[in-house]
């Protein structure tokens, strides 16, 4: 446990870079280890959950370095050929590790052990388990299923078409890595567009993929089995998920300003910085280009812009599912109230994180209510007093959430335990401090 606390700030400033997106981040690898050749991903996320999947590609026999240049290059065995990994794979707290990676067990012949720490070990893995099914891979699963669990896979999957019953990129990517060497065409159908790293990065490995709209509006995306993957140069974009915990941190601090250069800002993936428009947050895209076949800008923000409550159009969800946390912390100190809705998925990540954001609000004075899916905050357009210690039950969002209210909360805001932020963001602490954040270890 590494509890932390968080004091109110009169300054934010200045111009920071965050790490390399975790979605991206984990496919360069995995992909880099499913081609033929070397692979050289500048830019990777260094964070605990990426790094679990590294080892995890190096167990099933890919060679991954990472140079003194920052580099990290992976030199790949080939589709069909990971070899059977002797010892558990130890996913840590990673869900998107762990749920692509059966997809990718689920397409070669060799069995796998998935394990995780107390937080993965809660979460569902069905979702992934009944697909990959269908496509002739087995599981022995612990209860309900969940992790520990085996995974035997089958050299030549079945080909499935599959629509998804859930908005989640991670089980179409599993799906779609499955069908990598699958004999015909693999077809997931979505309802509503999660993120396309998958797709988009599978095209850059040389992999033809298919998206077609369908009369209904949902999308089907094809990608025919046995295409080999092409070794290619990987340059990670920032992730607009840890770019959300400065750039709220200044739409809450009166005269702040801030820079953060190279934001991936896909339009799957930015949902928080146009709901913080839409609560009347000053923010910006400056520079935006196409760099690696990602939409990229620099974001900048200014602070103390007046926040107004507003409603969220669920539609926004899928694109924002990661950032709830610190947008609930920004509605808090809004004027009025502000309504989010169809956050059902909210529940079933690293913590249920309608309740933790909830229970964690209502100790810091905000005044709401929690539905079974969904949240209405409503703000005072002042920060709420603070002076509480939050739970944050091994997520990360929840602590980085907490931490930036208490830049502006009266009374300063501890979390019990910042150490799951080295799972998606390790310089988090160094980073907001240095724009002017008052965030220490309480000894
Ligand atoms: C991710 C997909 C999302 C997201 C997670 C990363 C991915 O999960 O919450 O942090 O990289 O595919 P779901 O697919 O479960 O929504």
């Amino acid at each position: 446990m590494k509890p932390l606390l968080s004091k109110k700030t009169s300054y934010f400033k200045g111009a920071s870079k965050v790490p390399g997106d975790k979605s991206i981040s984990h496919r360069s690898l995995m992909f880099g280890a499913l081609a033929v050749g070397e692979t050289i991903i500048s830019g990777l996320l260094e964070g605990e959950d990426v790094l679990a999947t590294a080892q995890a590609m190096r167990q099933m026999g890919a060679e991954i370095t990472r140079g003194s240049d920052g580099l990290w290059r992976v030199h790949g065995v080939g589709l069909g050929g990971l070899k059977q990994p002797e010892e558990t794979l130890d996913m840590g707290n990673s869900g998107t590790s762990t749920r692509l990676l059966m997809g990718v067990v689920g397409g070669h012949n060799i069995e796998a052990r998935f394990d995780g720490d107390a937080s993965l070990t809660k979460r569902p893995m069905k979702r992934v388990m009944d697909p990959l099914s269908e496509m002739g891979v087995e599981f022995e699963a612990s209860e309900g299923g969940r992790l520990p669990l085996t995974v035997k896979g089958s050299a030549q999957p079945l080909a499935l078409e599959y629509r998804l019953p859930v908005a989640s990129a991670q089980v179409k990517s599993a799906i779609m890595l499955a069908g990598l060497n699958a004999r015909g065409t693999t077809c997931v159908i979505e309802e509503k567009p999660t993120r396309d790293h998958t797709e988009k990065m599978l095209k850059a490995f040389g992999v033809d993929v298919d998206v077609e709209t369908l009369d209904d509006g949902a999308q089907a995306i094809k990608v025919k089995g046995g295409q080999d993957l092409q070794p290619c140069a990987i340059d990670v974009p920032g992730d607009p998920s840890s770019a959300a915990f400065p750039a709220v941190a200044a739409t809450l601090i009166d005269g702040a300003e801030v820079r953060l250069a190279g934001i991936c800002v896909n339009d799957r993936r930015d949902g928080v910085y146009r709901a913080l428009q839409a609560l009347g947050a000053d923010v910006r895209y400056e520079h935006q280009r196409i760099e690696g076949g990602e939409d990229v800008a620099d974001i900048v923000v200014k602070g103390g812009a007046p926040l107004k409550g507003c409603t969220l159009d669920p539609v926004i969800v899928p694109s924002m599912i990661d950032e709830f946390p610190v947008f609930a912390m920004a509605a808090a100190c809004a004027e009025g109230t502000t309504y989010m809705s169809g956050l059902e998925e909210l529940r079933v990540k690293e913590s249920d994180r309608l309740l933790m954001v909830a229970e964690g609000l209502k100790a810091c004075g905000v005044n709401l209510e929690m539905g079974e899916d969904s949240l209405t905050i409503h703000g005072t357009g002042q920060p709420p007093k603070g002076g509480a210690r939050v739970e944050t039950a091994l997520d990360h969002r929840i602590a980085m959430a907490f931490l930036v209210l208490g830049c502006v909360s009266d009374e300063p805001i501890e979390i019990d335990d910042g150490a799951p932020i080295q799972t998606s963001f390790p310089n988090f602490v160094k980073l907001m401090n240095e724009l002017g954040a008052e965030i220490e270890d309480i000894k």
